[in-house]
């Protein structure tokens, strides 16, 4: 006999089944011309919201080290700090394919440490695949990571890594020559085996060529509408990031002026004594107080 629950929490018969997302499905919605999303998260609520709203995959980027430990630059984040972040995230995401972000120096010096570093990604911080910056000079580490057995998402254009080769955080790939190695490298990525690969702050039409040469989806962020799919910084979309906004973000909420508000409403309620009031308030029942009251009153 099948029951079906009448609580508010019964799920409908017939309700299409959310599957886990793969780095197979990932390909296969570029081949359908289905976009594909992707956000920042680095804790559990944020992750839950996400994967609750449903976001087809959610990145543990290192700009965990700008956007929440408050550091200049993504540079001195650690494997334990973006491991810490990962298993949080992992925790409150079911569908979305969970990507770990590589921090700097972690796959730079050997390709050895690098796929022993993507490796505790999957092991020790529960992400399904990892990310890792640049192209022909990755090419190694990326072949040897993902003969391990671990999917690999490329990333090129403005690589936050490189920011002290780059001269800042600024748009890469305008000259035609840069146009052409972005490309190059690109086409590299794709033939060492990277699943999909990050576009970021490049011309929104040399993202739209690329995409169109790669069999393997590409992902933008501040690389226009031609790429397969989308990713934004979850803190600036919020809001949350009070220190700069770059040109490519939409910011959706301001959730930085709405805990300042939170904050100082709080602060206002405890110094007038408006909270706790009552209604947060712990009751005892009065023959219990009087007892005791009694019983110190002797
Ligand atoms: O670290 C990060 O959040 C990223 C995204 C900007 C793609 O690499």
């Amino acid at each position: 006999m099948s029951t079906v629950s009448v609580s508010p929490v019964s799920v409908s018969v017939g309700a299409p089944q959310r599957k886990k997302m793969t780095t197979l499905a990932f390909r296969q919605k570029k081949e359908r011309g289905e976009i594909i999303s992707m956000l920042t998260a680095y804790d559990y609520p944020t992750a839950l919201a996400e994967d609750q709203a449903g976001v087809d995959s959610i990145l543990v980027g290192d700009s965990l080290g700008m956007v929440v430990l408050g550091y200049a630059n993504t540079l001195p984040v650690t494997m334990d700090e973006m491991l810490h972040h990962s298993r949080a995230v992992s925790r409150g995401a079911q569908y979305a394919l969970l990507i770990g972000d590589m921090p700097f120096m972690s796959y730079q010096v050997s390709v050895e440490e690098a796929v022993r570093n993507a490796g505790r990604f999957l092991q020790q911080g529960g992400m399904d695949a990892v990310k890792l910056e640049g192209g022909r000079e990755r090419a190694d580490a990326v072949r040897a990571i993902v003969g391990a057995g671990i999917p690999v998402m490329g990333h090129l254009g403005l690589t936050p890594q490189s920011v002290n080769q780059l001269g800042g955080f600024r748009p890469q790939g305008k000259t035609a020559s840069a146009a052409k190695r972005l490309l190059e490298d690109a086409l590299i990525l794709e033939e060492t085996g990277a699943f999909s690969l990050v576009l970021e702050s490049v011309p929104a039409r040399l993202a739209e060529f690329i995409s169109q040469k790669l069999s393997i989806p590409t992902i933008g962020i501040g690389a226009g509408a031609g790429c397969d799919g989308q990713v934004l910084v979850t803190h600036d979309l919020l809001g949350l990031f009070d220190r700069f906004t770059p040109k490519f973000v939409k910011k959706y909420a301001d959730f930085h002026g709405e805990m300042k508000r939170a904050f100082a409403d709080y602060l206002d309620d405890v110094q007038t004594r408006q909270f706790p009031g009552a209604e947060h308030s712990v009751e005892m029942k009065e023959e219990e107080w009087e007892a005791f009251v009694k019983s110190v009153h002797r």
